[in-house]
């Protein structure tokens, strides 16, 4: 883009948090954002630029090739939560621009154009904008199921992201659920669904009182129009960073907004775990079928069972289960002599489908509906949905 301007007397984009979609625009753009928070993306992360995340997105035309603009233009109107688009350019292809008016709030400015005038487009932008949609209080009060692997890789985030999904199709309503990986310091949820991390935890460390529902949709990536996620760009300092009070306080609110709340525990005890936990009505232990991770899993059900004081007996869940243990294999009947107790569900190993979906972004059961390990996932949902120990133990746990 080559649009050069002089400076407007006050840039009425100051404090406001701009997404600029276009290697050139900061300096094209130049003054106008003098004072604002921008963050430069590439065209992959229009799709997410949601209303509360951003004030304001600006998208250089000039810097795309159309057909590829016009696709990231409609997932976003697709996600019903956008923000505020400018479009500007000297080529304003109707490709792009009619998806462009899909979008609650967008604007398009052809070059060459005055300061003025880009200025008056943003304001008018800013003026007409929607506060952030939050999702409406569940009625029957929150669920929450926390999950925890015994062992490092036994499965914990897989089977978290799958229980949401499954939960979702369900549920069929509109953002019913939440899934929140509370591993801050290198969660992989947002990966295993090729999204986004858009929480930031540490901001609110002195201040978890402002953690309110408009705020957590800042927060959130969404998956699909059911499943939000909530998950935090790596960060080696969070668990020394980000406060406990953030943390039950970022729970509290997820739980106020969701029908259904999923988290995926880091394995190791922090200072908001067990507080975290005994708001839960269900707490998935995830253990592989080998001798040290049944026996971690045993240790650790036993030891959330003395600390927790919360309705959830913990679950114990075998992953990666292999056929033949489905009959009366020895070793199922050996695992649970490990345990000493029997498992409370079990997931089929498939490894195909699980690097297929991990690899692809997005659930096993979007990208191989067929596996055995989506229909094992269904019935511990059906199943643990049902047995309802103590609903809305989750939404209570700020009393
Ligand atoms: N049922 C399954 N069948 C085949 N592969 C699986 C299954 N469940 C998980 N996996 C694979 O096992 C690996 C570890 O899974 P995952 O990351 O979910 O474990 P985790 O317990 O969350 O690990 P971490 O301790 O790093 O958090 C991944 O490659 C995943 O695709
Ligand atoms: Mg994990």
């Amino acid at each position: 883009m080559s649009k050069t301007m002089a400076t407007p007397a006050a840039s009425p984009l100051a404090g406001r948090r701009i997404l600029l979609v276009g290697p050139n625009l900061a300096l094209a753009v130049g003054e106008l954002l003098k004072g604002a928070a921008t963050e430069s993306a590439a065209l992959e992360r229009l799709p997410q630029a949601f209303a509360g995340a951003y004030d304001l997105v600006l998208v250089d035309a000039d810097a795309w090739e159309a057909q590829a603009l016009a696709g990231a233009v409609e997932a976003l109107a697709a996600t019903d939560r956008a923000a505020p688009v400018l479009l500007i350019g000297e080529r304003l292809p109707t490709t792009v621009v009619r998806p462009l008016m899909r979008l609650t709030s967008s604007d398009v400015l052809e070059a060459p154009f005055s300061a003025d005038q880009l200025a008056g487009a943003a304001t008018a932008l800013l003026a007409s904008a929607q506060p952030a949609p939050t999702p409406s209080a569940p009625e029957g009060g929150s669920r929450c199921w926390a999950v925890s692997g015994a062992v490092g890789g036994a499965g914990a985030t897989t089977i978290a992201v799958e229980i949401a999904t499954a939960l979702a199709a369900r549920s069929g309503k509109d953002r019913s659920v939440c899934l929140v990986d509370l591993n801050l310091v290198d969660g992989a949820a947002a990966a295993y669904l090729g999204a986004q991390p858009n929480m930031r935890l540490g901001d609110f460390t002195g201040a978890a009182e402002r953690i309110d529902a408009a705020l957590l949709q800042a927060f959130v990536s969404p998956i699909s129009k059911q499943l939000d996620l909530l998950a935090s760009p790596r960060d080696p300092e969070a668990f020394d960073t980000v406060s406990r009070e953030a943390v039950l306080r970022m729970l509290e609110v997820a739980c106020e907004c969701y029908e259904w709340v999923i988290i995926d525990m880091p394995r190791h005890r922090r200072t908001w775990t067990l507080e975290a936990l005994s708001g839960c009505d269900e707490v998935l232990v995830i253990s592989e079928l080998t001798v040290p991770a049944l026996i971690a899993a045993r240790s650790l059900a036993e030891e959330i069972e003395t600390a927790v004081n919360g309705p959830a007996k913990p679950r114990i869940v075998l992953n990666r289960l292999a056929s033949r243990m489905f009959g009366p294999a020895p070793s199922m009947a050996e695992a649970e002599r490990a345990l000493q107790r029997k498992s409370d569900g079990g997931i089929s190993s498939d490894w195909e489908a699980a690097a297929a979906a991990a690899n692809l972004g997005g659930a096993i059961a979007q990208h191989r509906p067929k596996s055995k390990i989506v229909k094992d996932i269904a019935q511990l949902v059906d199943r643990f949905a049902a047995a309802a120990r103590q609903p809305g133990a989750a939404s209570q746990r700020a009393a």
